[in-house]
């Protein structure tokens, strides 16, 4: 179900729309909230000192983003952008409030900024076994560039590589 198409029922706390997520930059303020859905979402989750570094404004290249609603943050991304290429590398939604269409809105919301920022060829990694993030990724136009093999220390789980080469000229959902 899409987030505007939540029925609203009696003492339900406020609706999600597209309307009351609202995304911004990270802050430091915002890294515990952060780090609970990051530890939920990950079998190898990053450290509190890698996001951090992500947000430290002497890294120009870096950029995360964060996606709240009623004053809270429930899902968040990452990217890298260096010389017009976009390197996603990370993006999770709370789990209390995933299949709302929250993940399709702030990938939406990074591939406009990444653009804004004359972002190019635009890539990411994703385990073979996640389908809903492969899923995610597809809709937006992402394709199988290649396949990289045991990328995951965990599991030694392949990775897909996926790109869209050019983001001038997406036409996004
Ligand atoms: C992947 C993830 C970000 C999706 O976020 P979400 O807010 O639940 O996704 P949305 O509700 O916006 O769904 C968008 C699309 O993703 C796909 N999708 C999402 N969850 C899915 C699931 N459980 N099974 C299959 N497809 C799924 C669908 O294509 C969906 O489109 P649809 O609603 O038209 O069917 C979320 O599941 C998550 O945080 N997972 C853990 C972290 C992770 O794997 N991150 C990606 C690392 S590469």
């Amino acid at each position: 179900m899409a987030i505007d198409q939540l029925p609203l029922q009696p003492g339900q706390p406020a609706q999600l729309t597209t309307l009351n997520l609202t995304f911004r930059p990270m802050t430091l303020s915002d890294l515990s909230s952060v780090m609970v859905i990051e530890r939920q979402s990950f079998s190898t989750p990053w450290s509190e000192n890698t996001f951090r570094r992500s947000i430290d404004r002497k890294r120009t290249y870096s950029h995360c983003i964060v996606a709240v609603f009623e004053e809270i943050v429930i899902a968040y991304a990452h990217f890298v952008l260096i010389s017009g290429d976009v390197h996603i590398t990370n993006l999770a939604v709370a789990k209390t409030h995933r299949r709302l269409g929250v993940g399709k809105h702030l990938l939406k919301e990074l591939l406009l900024q990444a653009r804004e920022m004359k972002g190019e060829l635009c890539f990411l990694e994703v385990r073979v076994s996640n389908i809903a993030a492969y899923s995610l990724y597809r809709q937006f136009g992402f394709q199988v560039h290649s396949i990289r093999e045991k990328y995951y220390t965990d599991n030694g789980e392949d990775a897909y590589l996926l790109w869209i080469p050019n983001l001038s000229v997406l036409k996004l959902p």
